[in-house]
């Protein structure tokens, strides 16, 4: 991190992509070298306008460039879905605690994505792909509203292929137009839950979506017969300095830019409204 941690590094916009009608994915081109671990954030810096945090969903390993995937709900993100390529933003961080891979190792990974919840995960799961070898077994459960609604289609397809190391599940709440890609269900994320065939005792599940997504999956999850300390989930709270100095992320005891993003349920399990 910069000396003075809140000076953004600035970064060039190189190319846009619409994942869907209001998510997009953007890759900037820091002009320092920024390294980050998987699951950790950055704030982004829309000039003019303010900045906001997210977490990148590229791979740590690719060093000159970060991927963001980003929805459009307000004055940040709207302006950031219309910069063109060749746009100069802002990076501060990376900020917060990733995901921590080493409990992961020698284990079956699951990981319950749902909208655009999916864009930590696909950093996780590109990074655990490449040290494939490390984890017994790596299974992606993802749930959009509707087809048009899913993130990365090319990739997830391309996840499909590789069968052999990734499970994946798809599913979409309603197909009104019988759009959805060949093996994707209908129904809630939830339901790819069902007879995972995993050994629940020696497997974790990493969860991020909407607040009512995790909520629900954490609960079937606990069904299943996941330990809370094995649920790890990724906590989204408004944030400003990012530096655990504000108080404005604060859940309960926690700063969630500090000490999360990637909490344990274990750890939050007795907070009251955990989810709003
Ligand atoms: C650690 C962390 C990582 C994040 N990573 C990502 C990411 O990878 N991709 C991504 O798209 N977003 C991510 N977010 C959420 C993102 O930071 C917010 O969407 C963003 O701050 C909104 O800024 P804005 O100025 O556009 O909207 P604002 O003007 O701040 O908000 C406009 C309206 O949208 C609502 N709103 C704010 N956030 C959301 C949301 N997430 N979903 C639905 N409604 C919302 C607000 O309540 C408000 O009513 C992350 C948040 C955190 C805390
Ligand atoms: S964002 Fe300032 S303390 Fe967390």
């Amino acid at each position: 991190m910069k000396e003075n941690p809140y000076q953004p590094v600035e970064a060039k916009l190189l190319e846009v992509t619409d994942e869907t009608p209001n998510i997009k994915t953007f890759v900037v081109k820091p002009l320092e070298e920024i390294s980050f671990q998987t699951g950790q954030f950055m704030e982004l810096t829309c000039p003019g306008v303010g900045e906001a945090p997210f977490t990148p969903s590229s791979s740590p390993s690719v060093k000159d460039k970060m991927e963001f995937t980003i929805m459009k709900v307000g004055g940040v993100t709207q302006t950031l879905h219309e910069l063109k390529p060749g746009a100069i933003v802002g990076l501060r961080g990376p900020f917060g605690k990733g995901y921590p891979l080493q409990d992961f190792e020698g284990k079956e990974v699951l990981i319950v994505g749902g909208g655009v919840g999916l864009a930590p995960l696909r950093s996780l799961l590109l990074t655990l792909l490449e040290e494939k070898e490390k984890y017994k077994k790596i299974m992606l459960c993802y749930g959009a509203r509707s087809p048009q609604d899913i993130v990365y289609k090319g990739c997830v397809s391309g996840w499909c292929e590789v069968k052999s190391s990734l499970d994946v599940r798809l599913t979409v709440d309603t197909d009104e137009k019988n759009e959805r890609p060949k093996g994707c269900g209908v129904g809630l994320v939830t339901t790819t839950c069902d007879s995972l065939g995993l050994d629940l005792k020696n497997s974790v599940a990493i969860v991020c979506g909407p607040p009512i997504m995790m909520k629900f999956t954490t609960l079937k999850l606990l069904d299943c017969g996941y330990a809370p300390q094995n649920i790890y989930l990724s906590m989204e709270k408004n944030m400003s300095c990012g530096l655990g100095i504000c108080g404005h992320c604060m859940l309960d005891k926690y700063f969630v830019c500090k000490d999360g993003p990637v909490f344990t349920y274990e750890q939050l399990k007795d907070i009251p409204d955990i989810w709003t």
